[in-house]
């Protein structure tokens, strides 16, 4: 692969959290540094309570880091030693993020979900957000569902009106935070068909946190272990085949005798 001459799309370094608790301070990330190069497929993998989840929001700038920097697409867009003037919100239109839950409004129709998004966060006019929505749709295989409500979908079908509403944005990079998690064994399949789709068709750069593991061999071209708040081995889809690592060698046994 040359990749030489290539920038990373985000990368962050020396990245450290720390949440203040009642019993003092809890390290959720230490020394964390990473890059993503565009068109990368990054798998996140790690017991629960590693600092996945917190390591996704540092980097899309939902929490602020402790310590370290965080670069996007060229620019800095956080430093903890001198403060830097971005604009958050292009900041986080152009790093989608899906989440375990879906969070789509129950009241308004999934045509209305998306609608609401677009006017709200990049106020196009109708038209714009009309075509966007047919395009979107038919990406996640749901054009005839434009007019039911989420109450009538499966959580299969909701989490695919919550993958289209990202897409709408028109993000460089997607964020997926176990997105399969809270579906019925049944359903993981139709949301991992969209999500490779979006890496076949769509060359889309993508860090997604998920147990997947036939997933991740399948589409990530790189396995990130993380462990007691550090990423602890880094490799190729193969890792995940023979792990050389013997914690993540563990951990793999541990989640592949949960099924
Ligand atoms: N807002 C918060 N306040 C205090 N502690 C937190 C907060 N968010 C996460 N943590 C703690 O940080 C650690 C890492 O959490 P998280 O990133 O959610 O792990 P994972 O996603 O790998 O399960 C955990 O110990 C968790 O309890
Ligand atoms: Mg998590």
């Amino acid at each position: 692969m040359i990749e030489s001459n290539k920038k990373p799309l985000i990368e962050v370094k020396g990245l450290k959290k720390v949440f203040k608790t009642r019993g003092g301070e809890l390290v959720a990330l230490n020394n964390i540094n990473l890059k993503i190069m565009p068109g990368e497929v990054v798998a996140v993998i790690g017991s629960s309570g590693s600092g996945k989840s917190t390591l996704l929001r540092c980097m899309n700038l939902l929490i602020a880091p402790t310590e370290g920097s965080v670069h996007f697409d060229g620019e800095t867009i956080f430093n903890s030693e001198s403060p830097v003037d971005i604009n958050i919100d292009q900041v986080r239109q152009n790093i989608g993020m899906v989440f375990q839950q879906f969070n789509l409004f129950m009241h308004l129709t999934v045509k209305n979900n998306l609608h609401l998004a677009l006017k709200k966060v990049l106020n196009l006019p109708n038209e714009e957000i009309e075509a966007r929505i047919t395009n979107v749709l038919e990406t996640v295989n749901l054009s005839d569902k434009i007019d039911s409500y989420p109450g009538e979908l499966s959580g299969g079908q909701q989490q695919r009106v919550a993958i289209a509403r990202v897409l709408a944005m028109r993000p460089k990079l997607i964020f997926f935070d176990e997105p399969t998690s809270a579906l019925d064994p049944e359903l993981t399949g139709e949301v991992l068909e969209v999500m490779k789709r979006l890496v076949t068709d769509y060359k889309y750069t993508l860090v997604v946190v998920s147990h997947e593991i036939p997933f991740a061999r399948e589409v990530a071209n790189r396995i990130v272990f993380m462990d007691e708040a550090e990423i602890l081995y880094e490799g190729g889809p193969d890792t995940l085949v023979n792990p050389p690592n013997e914690r993540l060698k563990r951990f793999l046994s541990k989640i592949l005798s949960a099924r």
